[in-house]
């Protein structure tokens, strides 16, 4: 009952979200896992009892929050925000809901007009962040908490909590799938394997390499895998802002250059959007589900779902985005009340100048075979969303 009760909430505000957009221009409408799903997060959120929940609770208090988010060139900040927006408002707080489109400047001037138009708390999934320490300095002037979302914020003292998934755990994840699949320990075959990884500015894409390293490079080393464009480091396998095309491009320079008498077996990628990439690069160069290589993600967007079911994507990692926007409320709820949130980390993230305290989300790989159960029985998308 009182689960329903909030879902209806949370779809009220969904759609209100749909209706009036954000302030940061054309807001794309979500996929169906903030809207269909709200109910999900409401089993540990701090729902409204019953009988309070048609007014808005007293203890949010017409509080301002402001969440900055990144893009929505890719689906998953989408649902973030939508999740974030409708489960705040739900508790009663006031939503300023902005997405920068990757424009660093942009997200600055957000931040800054967040902070000016008397913000009580700041959500941040930062484009670069070490771009954004003055702005974060001069909330902390203004006495405005922040939490991180998703990505840490480096560089500063300004920032409270971090809400986020296991990122080394998401590169240790794709690392295992790879090294299962193939049956790296035991094989005495070869593999080639190119590498896609994510942006230098954002401290996950880093520490998604770390852990897919911890588990590959052995194999790199003993020659079971073999990378012939010779582009193993983070840095010459880095892609700026988590550029598709730049993924594209590069995955056709490989196929061009190292692969026209050898298949490529392995594209290791830390993103649905670099497999998009790969999957154009793969189907130019006359890849067939013959020869079509292990493609791996990141996110579980619907796209790569559904690829994932068609067999031109073979795994991503599944981040539950109704799970995280939970935890970053309560986040928000503990720094508005004076409360301590749950944190489950205090260890992994230092961000140069604190070790800033984390809720570390689990990431799931997800493929053909267990996708149904994580995430059409999990409620993320429905059997009908993947057919269309
Ligand atoms: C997020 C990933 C996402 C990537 C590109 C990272 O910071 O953790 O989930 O795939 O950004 O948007």
């Amino acid at each position: 009952m009182k689960k329903k009760l909030l879902g209806a909430l949370l779809s009220v505000a969904m759609v209100a979200t749909l209706l009036t957009g954000c302030g940061g221009g054309e807001q794309a409408e979500t996929t169906a896992p903030a809207a269909d799903n709200a109910e999900a997060p409401a089993e540990n959120a701090e729902a409204p009892a019953e009988g309070e929940a048609a007014a808005a609770p007293a203890e949010a208090n017409g509080k301002k929050v402001g969440v900055a988010m990144p893009t929505q060139s890719s689906e998953r900040w989408i649902n973030d925000g939508a999740n974030m927006k409708a489960q705040l408002e739900a508790l009663g707080y006031e939503v300023d809901l902005q997405y920068a489109e990757d424009d660093v400047q942009a997200q600055v001037s957000q931040i800054e007009n967040m902070i000016a138009s008397g913000a009580n708390c700041l959500v941040i999934a930062s484009i670069d962040s070490s771009a954004l320490v003055n702005v974060e300095a001069q909330a902390k002037e203004a006495g405005i908490p922040i939490i991180a979302y998703d990505r840490l914020l480096m560089d500063t003292d300004a920032v409270s909590y971090y809400a986020t998934f296991d990122n080394k755990g998401v590169g240790t994840a794709i690392g295992k799938y790879i090294e299962e699949k193939k049956d790296l320990a035991n094989t005495t075959e070869t593999y080639t394997i190119e590498f896609f990884m994510g942006s230098p500015d954002d401290n996950n894409a880093h520490m998604l390499y770390d852990g897919l390293m911890e588990v590959l490079q052995p194999y790199l080393d003993k020659g079971t895998l073999v990378c012939k464009s010779g582009r193993t480091s983070f840095d010459d396998t880095c892609i700026l802002r988590w550029s598709q095309e730049t993924a594209q491009q590069n995955c056709e320079n490989y196929l061009t250059g190292f692969y026209a008498d050898e298949d490529l077996d392995i594209c290791a990628t830390a993103f649905d959007g670099f497999a998009y990439g790969c999957k154009a690069a793969l189907e130019g160069a006359g890849y067939t589900a013959d020869n079509w290589p292990l493609v791996t993600g990141q996110d579980a967007e619907l796209m790569a779902t559904k690829n994932i079911i068609s067999g031109s994507q073979t795994m991503s990692i599944y981040k539950d985005t109704r799970l995280l926007a939970e935890k970053c409320v309560k986040m928000v709820q503990a720094v508005l009340e004076g409360e301590e949130p749950e944190i489950n980390d205090t260890e992994q993230y230092n961000n140069n100048v604190i070790v800033v305290p984390s809720y570390l989300c689990t990431p799931v790989a997800v493929d053909k075979d267990n996708y149904k159960e994580i995430i059409v029985d999990g409620g993320y998308y429905t059997e009908e969303q993947l057919a269309e």
